[in-house]
């Protein structure tokens, strides 16, 4: 296999199928994520994104059952050759069901725990996870059961665990889909300042709002394969979206009523449009 060296994540013709049926959920996927990007996937329900994710750290094979063909490189690694944990500071992964990766009993345990594995113990322990809680707005809570808080808090704890551990390529599997709006825009504002300072992020996202105004590619991806992959601004117009299930940006919708020659995908683009400011 080729890499960029450019590329921190490179998919090679994956195909994968879940050992209860040999469908073929990933049907050769070859995908090249360039680090520094900011990347989101998209599809139907169903559609293997979770999947597709899984296969960017490790996860697949190591800890989910099934066939793997084809190869992954992150960050020049092998994920065949390494699994998830030998490979906790390239990737972080933030499941879709937090419940999953939650399992300590008090907020500060659950992101200590990912830190005491690489090694990291007294003040500098102490201060990544405090940092990691404040920057999730979860300060206070440090000695919460995680299991008692709300699904959007989990969510939450889920983030701080894999922010501590501060891998290069940031995964996250429908990150916000349980937090209110503020919320889910200070993890987007977070995450946006950790991709200028050079993270790549991948994340699955349903809401093409969010996308609009943070994601700067979208890969979409439907039976098995990627039907849609471009600059996001491009993808968020483009009609197929709808095909993917996904609702086209409201600021899209209306540039395209209007008529106007440029299509707009955030409010604040088709407010400077309308005024004619560039
Ligand atoms: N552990 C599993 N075992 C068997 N089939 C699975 C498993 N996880 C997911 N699937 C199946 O794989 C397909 C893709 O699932 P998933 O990647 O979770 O899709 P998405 O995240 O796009 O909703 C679905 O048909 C789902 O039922
Ligand atoms: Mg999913």
């Amino acid at each position: 296999m080729v890499i960029g060296l450019a590329d921190a994540i490179s998919l090679e013709n994956i195909s994968f199928s879940y050992s209860s049926s040999p469908k073929k959920i990933l049907d050769g996927i070859t995908l090249r994520i360039a680090k520094g990007g900011f990347v989101g996937v998209v599809g139907g329900t169903g559609a293997g994104k979770s999947t597709l994710l899984y296969c960017m750290n490790g996860v697949i094979p190591h800890l989910v059952g099934g066939r793997m063909e084809g190869s992954v490189s992150l960050l020049g690694k092998d994920t065949r050759k390494n699994g998830p944990s030998s490979l906790a500071k390239s990737a972080g992964i933030v499941f879709q069901d937090p419940d999953s990766q939650i399992f300590a009993l008090s907020v500060r345990e659950e992101v200590e725990f990912g830190l005491s594995n690489l090694g990291v113990n007294g003040q500098e322990r102490t201060s990544r996870v405090e940092q990691a809680l404040a920057e999730t707005g979860l300060s206070g809570l440090e000695d919460e059961n995680p299991r008692e808080l709300s699904a959007g808090q989990r969510q939450k704890v889920a983030i701080a665990s894999v922010l501590a551990m501060d891998p290069e390529v940031l995964l996250l599997d429908e990150p916000v889909s349980s937090l209110d709006w503020r919320s889910a825009r200070d993890i987007y504002e977070l995450l946006k300042g950790l991709n200028q300072k050079g993270k790549t992020i991948v994340i699955v996202e349903h809401n093409t709002e969010w996308l609009a105004d943070y994601a700067d590619r979208i890969v979409g991806i439907a039976n098995g394969g990627i039907t849609l992959d471009g600059k996001a601004e491009e993808i968020l117009a483009d009609e197929r979206l709808e095909k993917l299930g996904l609702k086209v940006p409201c600021a899209v919708q209306i540039s395209c009523e209007l008529g106007l020659g440029e299509c707009a995908h955030t409010p604040r683009q088709l407010v400077r449009i309308l005024r004619g400011v560039k």
